[in-house]
């Protein structure tokens, strides 16, 4: 540890003059920066970037197009060293230091033991008026910068709308909502269905909800909220296939519903103080109906609670999506819909099966093969296209039945098939043949296990041979 400590400051610049030495990459991060505070900018440089030297040309900053002289620092406030001279930079120090110009530099010219600068400019997560700033003291200024792309990935864009539609209230929740509220007052807008608005695009529903939270907490002296329900794509079973969104709602959850097809591993990504709630269903072992399962997310969510509902792959790709949804519209309770990588997507990236490669496939259909063989209702005329790829899920009991229809319908024997488990994830089995082949089914491969599985018919498959890259591992499964 270090024995001194940076003391971090977010500093006002209106107006002030700020000098810049300088014209590279480094110092245009800067001047944007500046910009945006609203500092009279000078830049001391030989040479500009051309949307620096544009800035110039347009006097939105003043340019001494030469090196830099000692005396220019006279009259300004805050001195920016951003060469790649150590020695300038250096020199740049001590002349603003001995003018009394403050003087900052990078996370990388900070060095504890031989410091350049008064001031550290830390990399800066930005959303407007919300500013996160991460520095290292000159330590490990590498580190700044991944953590600073991770918080960048993991903050939503709307955290700004969010801050600044508080900011439009703030002053009246301070005169006229009780201070005890305060705090839970605010939670309840940064956390709950108000931020949920505001992320999901709908400003003036956030604003009409924020206004009646207001008015309630200013006439009965109380914070209410209201539940919803998240209809969560968990994607094709590797959680690192996760959309920041599905994470961020499944953090915030009071109560969890999930299936067969989320593993554990995503499962267990959900806020650990929720409640947790198995509905079952792989293919046949359904252990909760579905009008049931939907009646409980329905009371949950109308007491006033954060249902997450868990779905494999895409909650609106063979996924009873819109059947869960019909019942919370009608119901009256609030919902959205995060969407996930559906298994087509995920199973052919990770097999090496680029489903529209233009030299083989002008289109892709996504089409059932669950049923029982005899009444797979398929328009099979449809299906058994040259040009096309046809992706079956729910299709390891039916592969013969397919590969007959197909066959039947036209298409030729040597037309490819794969059948992927457990895509993307590291039980990952692909296997492939040709429709004359898999219409034996004593020549389909043997599987164990009751891992999901589809199949890709097409062209298409042949692919695999080159494009292939992903190499499951095998590990038996965690749970
Ligand atoms: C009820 S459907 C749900 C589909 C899901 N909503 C989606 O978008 O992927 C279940 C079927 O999805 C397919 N599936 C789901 N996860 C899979 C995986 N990891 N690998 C292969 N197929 C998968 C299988 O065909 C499985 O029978």
């Amino acid at each position: 540890m270090t024995e001194t400590a940076s003391f971090p400051i977010f500093v006002r610049l209106v107006g002030e003059p700020v000098l810049v030495v300088g014209g590279g990459r480094v110092a245009a991060r800067r001047i944007r920066r500046l910009r945006r505070a609203g500092a009279a900018i000078s830049v001391v440089a030989p040479r500009l970037t051309p949307a620096l030297a544009d800035l110039a040309d347009a006097s939105v900053l003043r340019w001494w197009d030469r090196a830099f002289q000692d005396e220019d620092v006279a009259g300004f406030r805050l001195t920016i060293v951003a060469t790649n001279d150590p020695a300038v930079n250096r020199r740049v120090a001590t002349a603003a230091r001995a003018h009394g110009s403050f003087v900052a530099t990078t996370d990388d010219n900070a060095g504890a033991d031989a410091p350049i600068g008064d001031a550290v400019l830390p990399a800066v997560v930005d959303r407007d008026p919300i500013q996160v700033a991460v520095a290292s003291d000159g330590r490990a200024p590498t580190l700044s910068r991944r953590l600073r792309a991770r918080l960048d990935a993991f903050i939503p864009r709307a955290y700004g709308e969010l801050a600044a539609l508080a900011g439009t209230v703030r002053q009246r929740v301070a005169q006229s909502v009780p201070t005890r509220l305060r705090t839970q007052f605010w939670t309840d807008v940064f956390e709950g269905e108000i931020a949920e608005h505001v992320f999901a695009g709908r400003l003036n529903t956030a604003q009409q909800v924020l206004a009646k939270r207001i008015e309630d907490a200013e006439k009965h002296g109380e914070v209410t909220g209201t539940g919803a329900v998240f209809l969560v794509g968990c994607g094709p079973g590797n959680p690192d296939l996760l959309t920041f969104r599905a994470l961020r709602a499944m953090q915030r959850a009071d109560v969890v519903f999930y299936d067969s097809l989320v593993p554990t591993a995503i499962v267990s990504l959900a806020a650990p103080d929720a409640e947790f709630r198995h509905v079952g269903k792989r293919a046949e072992h359904h252990t909760i109906a579905q009008g049931e399962l939907n009646a409980l997310m329905v009371e949950h969510a109308s007491a006033g609670e954060r249902v997450v509902r868990l779905k494999g792959g895409d909650p609106f790709v063979f996924g009873r999506g819109g059947e869960e949804i019909a019942d919370l519209a009608a119901a009256g309770v609030g919902f959205e819909v995060v969407p996930g990588i559906t298994a087509a997507g995920g199973s052919a990236a990770y097999a090496g099966i680029p489903l529209t490669h233009r030299d083989h496939a002008q289109s892709v259909i996504f089409t059932t093969g669950h049923r029982q063989a005899s009444s797979l209702a398929l328009s099979w005329a449809t299906l058994a296209q040259r040009g096309q790829t046809v992706v079956f899920f729910m299709a390891r009991r039916n592969l013969a039945t397919i590969c007959r229809s197909l066959l039947d319908y036209g298409l030729p024997a040597d037309w490819p098939i794969a059948l992927i488990i457990d895509a993307t994830t590291k039980q990952q089995i692909v296997a492939s043949a040709t429709l004359g082949e898999w219409v034996d089914p004593g020549e389909q491969p043997e599987l164990d296990g009751d891992g999901a599985g589809l199949a890709i018919v097409g062209e298409v498959v042949r692919l695999r041979a080159t494009h292939g890259w992903f190499e499951p591992s095998r590990e038996p499964p965690a749970d």
